[in-house]
């Protein structure tokens, strides 16, 4: 009989881990199709080329942070809306949601805008609980690195341990495959 419980005991002790060595990941990502800086007219954003490859490389799914109302496809027009919403701390409606409740590692994914992140991210970031969560955020530029966005994750995900920004250019991650797969094995060592 004892023997039988403890058959019982093992079976359901290797159920649980089992259970538990299935951590989930996410891409969670915004990323701007149009006009932009130094690459022309790119029908796949900058930062979604490095998203996709942390997918494949991860077994990830994406989410795309999509505004209500899309930023202008001219980047002129973009960088005066964008200026905007910053000074105004804006939070732009975004569409839909992700619950990111069963995700304990969650890949972050922005471009730089005015030194940092867009203001729809933040629509994003406060309208989830990041309490347990790892987050392995991930940007691209165009000369100023990933800005101050380092210390605005890390207060806005409170509770979340938030790593460190891996920052690529984004006529690199645009442009060159091996140099933006090289990026993202680096952050995903
Ligand atoms: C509204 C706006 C603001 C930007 N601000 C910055 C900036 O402050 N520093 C920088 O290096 N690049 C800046 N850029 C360039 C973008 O960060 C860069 O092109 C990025 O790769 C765009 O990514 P995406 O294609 O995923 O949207 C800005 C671009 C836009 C459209």
């Amino acid at each position: 009989m004892n023997r039988i419980i403890l058959a019982v005991l093992i079976v359901m002790a290797a159920v649980s881990v089992s259970f538990a060595a299935e951590a989930k990941s996410i891409v969670i990502v915004f990323s701007h199709t149009g006009e932009n800086y130094n690459v022309g007219n790119i029908t796949e954003g900058n930062t979604m080329k490095l998203a996709k490859i942390i997918a494949e490389k991860t077994g990830s799914e994406i989410f795309e942070v999509k505004p209500a109302k899309e930023y202008p496809f001219s980047y002129d027009e973009c960088i005066d809306v964008a200026k905007k919403e910053q000074n105004a701390k804006a939070r732009p409606a975004i569409l839909g949601d992700k619950d990111i409740a069963e995700y304990d590692t969650i890949y972050f994914g922005y471009p730089i805008w005015w030194g940092d992140i867009p203001m729809c991210m933040y629509t994003f970031i406060e309208a989830h609980d990041w309490n347990g969560k790892t987050v392995i955020p991930f940007c691209t530029h165009e000369g100023s690195g990933a800005g101050s966005t380092d210390r605005t994750l890390k207060s806005a995900m409170k509770g979340a341990d938030v790593k460190r920004v891996t920052a690529v250019r984004g006529s690199t991650a645009q442009n060159n495959r091996a140099a933006a797969e090289k990026a993202v094995d680096g952050m995903l060592k």
